[in-house]
């Protein structure tokens, strides 16, 4: 039998990787990317501490990421995108801060999640300012569904983290109600909350803010 595609959440934009970023993936690249597989990360062996573990997905231009990154030195990152010049940018930016708390994955984050990340395993899943997909038609694109909450409802150990921030509020609301249907996922806040200190302003969350859209910040935790 045929198998049916998956739908994917983004699509993969063309853009030109700068001088910098291209030299940044073939010089620094082995020390910061994984290969996508079907078989579960040894994460133990991939940083120098065992420590919390977040992940991330969609880092975008990642200038957000390394901040947090470079900001928790107490806890690992496993990020995910697939967006060439956001990862030359990012491995730029790890490289030469030294980073050693951050692996970058750069295939779709559900089938890393799937394939790759044990159940009952993650501190942390941020997820900023995933695609908005506007369109009617389009709306089964969106990452944040009551079918992929459940995989990283999955995936989230007991008492661990979710922390979702859209500037788009139609999916902000679909976001709060798939939660609050979900098993075992509990909104930390009411609703919403402003940014917090602790997420630094994102580039894509930039750019909204320059049109005068507004942002909801959503804290859940597993448990
Ligand atoms: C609207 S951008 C936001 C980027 C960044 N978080 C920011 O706020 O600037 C969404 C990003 O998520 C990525 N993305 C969407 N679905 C994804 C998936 N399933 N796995 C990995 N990345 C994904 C896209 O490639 C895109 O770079």
């Amino acid at each position: 039998m045929e198998q049916k595609k998956p739908i994917r959440t983004y699509v993969k934009r063309q853009g030109r990787l700068t001088k910098a970023q291209k030299n940044a993936i073939e010089v620094h690249g082995p020390s910061f990317l994984i290969e996508f597989k079907e078989e579960l990360l040894k994460v133990e062996q991939l940083f120098l501490t065992e420590q919390p573990l977040c992940f991330e997905i969609g880092f975008g231009m990642g200038d957000a990421t390394f901040t947090i990154a470079h900001t928790n030195s107490d806890i690992n990152y496993i990020v995910t995108d697939v967006h060439q010049p956001g990862i030359g940018n990012l491995i730029k930016l790890s490289s030469a801060d030294n980073l050693t708390n951050i692996k970058i994955i750069p295939h779709d984050a559900l089938e890393v999640l799937q394939f790759m990340i044990k159940d009952n395993f993650l501190s942390k899943i941020n997820i900023f300012f995933p695609d908005p997909w506007h369109k009617k038609r389009h709306n089964k694109r969106r990452l944040v569904n009551k079918d992929n909450l459940n995989l990283i409802i999955k995936k989230l150990k007991d008492g661990g983290v979710l922390h979702i921030a859209t500037d788009w509020e139609p999916y902000a609301l679909e976001i709060i109600e798939v939660i609050k249907t979900s098993n075992n996922l509990t909104l930390t806040t009411n609703n919403f909350l402003e940014r917090p200190d602790f997420r630094p302003e994102t580039k894509y969350e930039s750019r909204g803010m320059r049109l005068g859209h507004a942002v909801w910040d959503i804290l859940a935790t597993k448990g």
